[in-house]
């Protein structure tokens, strides 16, 4: 394998070190982000006459012609220590002495930060685009479902009513604040470290505000060292990607729960379920299993991270290197993840009338019952002890509120009146909470405008 650091030392390195310290397996990934960088490093260093214009025409065509084979398929990416090293090594080979050149006052270490930086804004870009797209969908999947009832859980006990559209809206409001937690860290990461050097910048005069620049980032860093040995933004990264899937995971934990038979609420397009390789009836919710498991995934390589940095004394250390196969994996999968979760839920079919039902049972519209009774004069406290009462007569008999005629209710409180029925039915028991946030179809209608306008003003 050829090395870029030669000269200093007297035999070929051992086979495992080798091994040990490539990275290229894995920050190939980066070639473009290098290609870029190194494009904006040599503008910057013709125009401040560091080279000369004829090197520039020779290099520049030179990394043109390396991408384009890349693109291709038609330069296969091996034999070098890193993507770097690799860029250097085929510039050279291609255009002879002026690629020698590439390298002037700049470091290895000052293309590693700066193209894991390239990389992580795209991957950003693309997570926060295809949260949008789901919470759309969300949008789109709450409008049809307004007035669809269902059991609203605490401690997956039945609890109060609420809509369909009511719990998409709750989790298109998590994924708004993971759009703004990505935006956030973007915005703190926006700038470039190019010019740092190998951490004390250089004695050449460069120009860090025109690499800055054409490279697109908002700023260059404010200090060489901090520069090269920043990698902060990938943990804050990690953390909003592991929040997110967090989200995901609990969506998806609440679909495998709707998707069994108990449930009944939810069944999976065939394109997004699997089926056993015994058990013919069989169909699984696996991709929302995955999601969940992957979920674990994510915050190990966080914490993978967060390790590697921690006893590190400044600038870089080779153990820097370890962050990208795990950082690599955190973006890959939260952006298939999310591919997956919107098409899946667009497919997804809802049992409108087993919601409906599980909303029967339970004693759901108890709270509404002793509201009922609070309203008519009696205090809340009292109300709320003659309905228990009356949910325990029920629990014997085996029958729901609505079941009892008026004289059973009267023998618990004579405030009870035939209005009663229609106080806890169950779409008065939606209306009637008409309060911001909650689940009356005018509040959740409130809601989807919320969101429709954060997506239309991003
Ligand atoms: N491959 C290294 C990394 O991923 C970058 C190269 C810097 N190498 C060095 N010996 N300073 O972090």
């Amino acid at each position: 394998m050829t090395k870029l650091w030669t000269g200093r030392f007297s035999k070929e390195t051992d086979h495992l070190l080798d091994v040990l310290n490539a990275s290229l397996p894995f920050d190939q990934k980066m070639a473009k982000q290098d290609i870029q960088g190194s494009l904006a490093h040599v503008k910057m260093l013709k125009d401040q006459k560091i080279i000369s214009s004829d090197d520039y025409d020779q290099i520049s065509q030179g990394l043109t012609s390396i991408q384009k084979d890349i693109d291709e398929g038609s330069l296969p990416i091996e034999g070098a220590e890193d993507i770097h090293s690799f860029i250097e090594q085929e510039l050279t080979l291609r255009i002879g002495q002026a690629g020698k050149k590439l390298h002037t006052g700049r470091s290895r270490n000052d293309q590693v930060a700066v193209d894991l930086r390239l990389y992580t804004k795209e991957s950003v870009q693309s997570i926060q685009a295809l949260i949008l797209d789901l919470i759309s969908m969300l949008i789109q999947r709450s409008k049809e479902h307004l007035t669809t009832v269902m059991p609203g859980y605490t401690h997956l006990q039945r609890a109060q009513p609420v809509t369909l559209a009511h719990v998409w809206m709750a989790y298109g409001n998590m994924l708004k604040r993971d759009w703004i937690r990505f935006q956030n860290a973007f915005e703190l990461m926006d700038e470039c470290p190019l010019g740092s050097g190998a951490l004390a910048t250089s004695t050449y005069p460069i120009d860090r505000q025109k690499t800055s620049s054409l490279l697109g980032f908002a700023a260059p860093t404010s200090n060489s060292i901090d520069g090269v040995s920043d990698r902060d933004y990938c943990m804050e990264i990690a953390s909003a990607c592991s929040i997110m899937m967090m989200h995901l995971s609990r969506m998806c934990e609440e679909m495998i729960l709707w998707c069994s038979a108990e449930f009944h609420f939810m069944e999976l397009d065939d394109a997004f379920s699997t089926g056993s390789s015994i058990m013919p009836q069989k169909k699984n919710p696996d991709v929302c299993e995955l999601i969940r498991g992957k979920t674990g995934r994510v915050y190990g390589h966080l914490v993978t991270l967060l390790t590697m940095q921690k006893g590190l004394s400044l600038a870089y250390n080779k153990d820097m290197q370890e962050d990208k196969e795990a950082f690599f994996d955190i973006l890959e999968t939260v952006i298939h993840s999310l591919q997956v979760m919107t098409p899946m839920i667009k497919s997804a079919k809802f049992d409108v009338e087993a919601m409906h039902q599980a909303a029967l049972g339970g004693y759901i519209n108890a709270t509404d019952c002793a509201d009922y009774l609070a309203k008519k004069g009696c205090p809340f406290r009292d109300a709320y002890k003659i309905v228990g009462e009356l949910v325990a007569y029920c629990i014997e008999k085996k029958c729901s509120l609505n079941d009892l005629v008026l004289d059973e209710m009267q023998s618990f409180s004579s405030l009870f009146d035939e209005d009663v029925y229609d106080a806890i039915d169950l779409q008065t028991c939606i209306s009637q909470r008409n309060v911001l946030g909650g689940p009356a179809p005018e509040q959740v209608k409130i809601q989807i405008q919320e969101l429709e306008r954060f997506i239309e003003t991003r």
